[in-house]
């Protein structure tokens, strides 16, 4: 099976799951791998009270055996801690005292259209599964993917550069994304990261909340991941497809970004160069894609993250048990989640690159990836 992952959980279920399919044979894997993208994921400053309650553990359940991978499918829990206080309430099990159900969509959210769908009537049904704490699971499929492209080379850094009206300049947060673990916003900047902390005082202060814009950098990918002949498999189509997936993400775009639309051509294509006899690039505009294939040089992904739909100065919507006009149910929410959805941007970034990798150099074990890799580069001289 080609290497990829599904999740199952709920958010105040009792655990979150992954299971990474068509992981190769012999790749060294430890929970630790895991779980410092875990803890990165749950940082950032405008976070609720529910990163305070987790603290995000992983437990191998198959696919790892004495620190390396077998070849089978690598199936990961993450508890939820807060579990313990939901019990009653979202327990797999009938109870005796069913919650009282929930009838007030929030605007934003899979509420409303989700209850519609799936017939429930109860918005608890849709919002366990809608909330964005699915992405703990993503970002644990994203860390085999990571190690596995490490093994390779290749590096997945992200950083912040835009929450509310501040912003960064874009090259710099490309430049210094492997910098922006050191900020509470993920902005490489020390300056600009207290501008944004103090944008999301403000707007937490007046009980809104914020979105904003991160970049993905992946560093050392070989040329010629991803193809042109299929559409399906255009990587370019991939990734943004990949980074569209996560929640509250409104708009996915590479290099320069949409900017390159207002430019003349000679201001937005990388030239080729040959330096000290090797192929070379004079810019990476375009984020190291041409034609759905990596071109060798970085590749540069940013997203638009729209903000936090739920908010203390609650949206008007409908009760639809009364159908009456009313204010929509709150639950405990963060004010901006921008840092975090950098982090589960690399997550699905390395998900994409590390299929697309195994497409091109095979994908039972390590030793015959390898091999593969390094005949490869060794013919297009690299
Ligand atoms: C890391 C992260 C944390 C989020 N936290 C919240 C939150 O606390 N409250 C909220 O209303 N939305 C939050 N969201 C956004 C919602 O999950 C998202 O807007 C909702 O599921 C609807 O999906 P859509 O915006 O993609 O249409 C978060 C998103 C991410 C990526």
């Amino acid at each position: 099976m080609k290497f990829g992952f599904s999740t199952a959980g709920e958010s105040h279920g009792p655990a979150e799951v992954a299971i990474v399919h068509g992981v190769p044979a012999g790749l060294g894997l430890l929970a630790e791998d895991i779980d410092r993208d875990l803890a990165r994921r749950q940082r950032g400053y405008g976070r609720g009270g529910r990163q305070k309650i987790e603290q995000d553990r992983v437990e191998f359940l198959g696919g790892v055996r004495h620190g390396y991978t077998l070849g089978s499918p690598v199936a990961m829990l993450v508890r939820n801690r807060d579990y313990a206080n939901w019990e009653e309430r979202m327990n797999p099990a009938p109870v005796e005292r069913p919650p009282e159900k929930i009838t007030l969509p929030r605007p934003g959210h899979a509420d409303l259209a989700g209850m519609q769908k799936y017939a429930h009537d109860d918005l608890r049904n849709v919002l366990e599964r809608s909330s964005a704490r699915e992405t703990t699971a993503r970002v644990a499929a994203g860390a085999v993917a990571r190690k596995l492209l490490g093994e390779f080379g290749i590096t997945v850094h992200s950083a912040v550069y835009r929450i509310g009206g501040v912003a960064y300049p874009r090259e710099l947060a490309v430049r210094d994304a492997a910098k922006a673990d050191a900020s509470e916003v993920r902005c490489p900047d020390p300056e600009i990261t207290e501008r944004m902390k103090a944008e999301i005082d403000a707007a937490r202060y007046a009980r809104d909340a914020l979105g904003g814009e991160f970049v993905v950098v992946a560093e050392g990918c070989p040329p010629g991941l991803g193809s042109y002949v299929d559409w399906r498999d255009k990587l370019d189509a991939r990734l943004a497809a990949a980074v569209m997936s996560i929640n509250a993400i409104k708009g996915v775009d590479f290099g320069l970004g949409f900017g390159l639309a207002a430019r003349r051509s000679s201001e937005v294509q990388d030239e080729i160069l040959l330096e000290d006899g090797r192929l070379a690039r004079a810019s990476n505009r375009l984020g190291g894609l041409e034609g759905g294939m990596t071109n060798g040089e970085p590749v540069v992904i940013s997203a638009a993250m729209k903000p936090i739909s739920t908010i203390a100065r609650a949206l008007r919507t409908v009760d639809l048990s009364a159908m009456e006009p009313a204010r929509a149910f709150r639950e405990r929410a963060d004010s901006c989640a921008v840092p975090a959805a950098a982090v589960i941007g690399e997550a699905m970034v390395a998900v994409v690159l590390a299929e697309a990798f195994l497409e091109k150099f095979g994908q039972d074990n390590m030793t015959d990836i390898r091999a593969s890799y390094e005949a490869y580069l060794g013919r297009i001289g690299r």
